[in-house]
């Protein structure tokens, strides 16, 4: 875990006006989190590439925005009253509650590390020649490890299947696993919790109902797809997605940003032929996996991990891991529902959620392929990879924020160089002319390599200089964040280099290999 560039994160984030403890005046609120004046547009801009992706560039997919409330009948029949629970665990002496799968995949990913440091050793014995890959495959203590990680997740994945929670327990007192806080082994029972929260709709006197607030978007897709489905004359594949918030009671709620017991999911339902679901379930994989690599991070930093233990509603599932500042965790996933979720709502509702495909002849309940990705994490993916700490050729120190340009808050700043002699005038009206178009910021305050470095550190991509020059030939100075390169230009190709800089539509057209898998 990359301790130190963790910590980074978090406090830019809230020196840049990205992201605020919620309720921070009242100590906080544990696992909730606020988007600033920077924040907002950042996630604004995930948000839009995601649905231009999705529903603008796929003629297939439409988008809906469905009611957080649900009729409570939802979690019955979606399987999320009984299933939704996550194992818990507490240590007697520090009183801390912990997620058992949790300590057990810490557990796990230590064994893993020795691995890490057996390569290390090895490759700088062997230099230049070493094989990885033949080296974990034939070292004997790398085998070792790799049999005992092994032996716990079977173990653990068939004591769950089994909802074996005695043999959970046993499985960390017989590995020995240690609270973190207490360093005791005095464990209590495992136990189950579910993780939906709960309110009342109505006053007690009418007969109030409790109600949940969704734990994901998913449902109010399911519960949609028929009114979509013949009001949008939908033909079989095509998708639904949505954008909304997400409610988890979760157990350890940590990491900033990652687990979070409010946040947002960008979810896509896409309804297909039943035996077709494998092909689109591989087809999904690839084109997500491709709209993560379009934003330009290293492609080392992206990973599938195979579900071995499956949610209740899915018959194959896949991660799309991404390299956090503390190690590869999931961003997105990808599952095959098979026709749970309709076939059960069909039976809570007894109405029939089917669909007839003209080509076959034939009714059917359709098969479900759902891509579904937090957008919290991925603003934290893209949050943690874009900081960058540079020491400049004049020995100087630099934070810049390399954003992916179109998704910067600010697009562009405009900087009169001094604030006298009509140099904030003549600023104020490219701010005017430009804001047409982008998200722009107006700053005049501080010396301009001070005003350079806020908007470094804030991720604007161009900042334009307005001097006494221009006042005589209307040409300004334009500053690109990542390469601090200036050009001087006219003000009449100002909006064109900031379009081709900064346009969602660009990256767009670098999709077209996205929507062609
Ligand atoms: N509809 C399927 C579903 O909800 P999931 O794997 O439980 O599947 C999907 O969640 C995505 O939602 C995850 O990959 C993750 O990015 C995000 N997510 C889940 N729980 C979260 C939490 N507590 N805080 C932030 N994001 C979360």
């Amino acid at each position: 875990m990359d301790t130190d560039l963790f910590k980074n994160v978090i406090s830019h984030a809230k020196e840049y006006g990205f992201i605020f403890q919620s309720s921070e005046i009242y100590d906080g609120l544990s696992a909730v989190y606020d988007y600033g004046q920077n924040g907002v547009l950042l996630k604004n801009n995930i948000k839009a590439y995601w649905w231009g992706a999705m529903v603008q560039m796929h003629e297939n997919i439409v988008g809906i925005d469905s009611a957080i409330f649900m009729h409570p009948n939802t979690w019955k029949a979606s399987g999320h009253v009984d299933a939704f629970n996550d194992p818990l665990i507490d240590n007697k002496d520090s009183k801390k509650r912990y997620r058992a799968d949790v300590l057990i995949e810490d557990h796990v990913e230590k064994i893993r590390q020795k691995i890490e440091k057996e390569v290390k050793k090895a490759s700088k014995r062997f230099g230049e020649s070493f094989d990885r890959e033949q080296f974990l495959a034939t070292n004997g203590r790398v085998a070792g490890y790799q049999e005992k990680m092994k032996a716990i997740i079977d173990r653990f994945v068939k004591a769950m299947d089994a909802e074996d929670l005695a043999d959970i327990k046993e499985l960390i007192e017989d590995e020995q696993i240690k609270c973190p806080v207490s360093g005791s082994m005095n464990w209590t029972d495992v136990r189950q919790f579910n993780l939906m929260f709960g309110t009342q709709m109505g006053s007690v006197a009418e007969g109030a109902s409790t109600l949940y607030l969704r734990p994901e978007t998913a449902q109010g897709i399911f519960l949609n797809y028929l009114n979509v489905q013949k009001t949008g004359r939908m033909k079989i594949p095509f998708g639904i997605a949505q954008i909304g918030k997400a409610f988890r009671n979760e157990i350890v709620a940590r990491q900033f940003i990652f687990r979070m017991r409010e946040f947002e999911q960008m979810e896509m339902q896409f309804f297909v032929r039943p035996g077709t679901e494998m092909e689109w379930y591989e087809n999904w994989k690839k084109k997500r996996l491709a709209w993560h690599k379009s934003l330009g991070f290293d492609e080392s930093n992206y990973r599938f991990h195979d579900h071995k233990k499956l949610a209740h509603y899915a018959a194959s599932a896949t991660d799309i891991e991404f390299n956090f500042p503390f190690g590869f965790k999931e961003l997105e996933g990808i599952h095959s529902r098979t026709d749970f979720d309709l076939k059960q709502h069909q039976e809570y509702s007894g109405k029939k959620l089917q669909y007839f495909d003209s080509e076959l002849g034939e009714n059917y309940v359709p098969y479900v392929v759902e891509t579904s990705i937090g957008l919290d994490r991925m603003f934290l993916a893209v949050l943690s990879k874009s900081l960058m700490h540079e020491t400049l050729e004049d020995g100087s120190q630099r934070t810049v924020l390399k954003l992916p340009a179109f998704l910067a808050p600010n697009k562009v700043a405009i900087l009169p160089l001094l604030k006298k002699d009509g140099l904030p005038e003549k600023a104020r009206e490219v701010t005017e002319s430009l804001k047409l178009d982008h998200i722009v910021q107006y700053d005049e305050k501080d010396a301009i390599g001070k005003r350079y470095r806020r908007q470094d550190a804030a991720g604007t991509p161009l900042c334009v200089t307005v001097d006494h020059k221009t006042l005589e030939d209307n040409t300004v100075t334009v500053r690109f964040r990542d390469t601090m390169e200036q050009i001087r230009i006219p003000l009449s190709k100002l909006t064109a280099i900031t379009n081709e800089t900064v346009s969602l539509n660009a990256q767009f057209g670098k999709l077209s290999s996205f929507i062609d898998i």
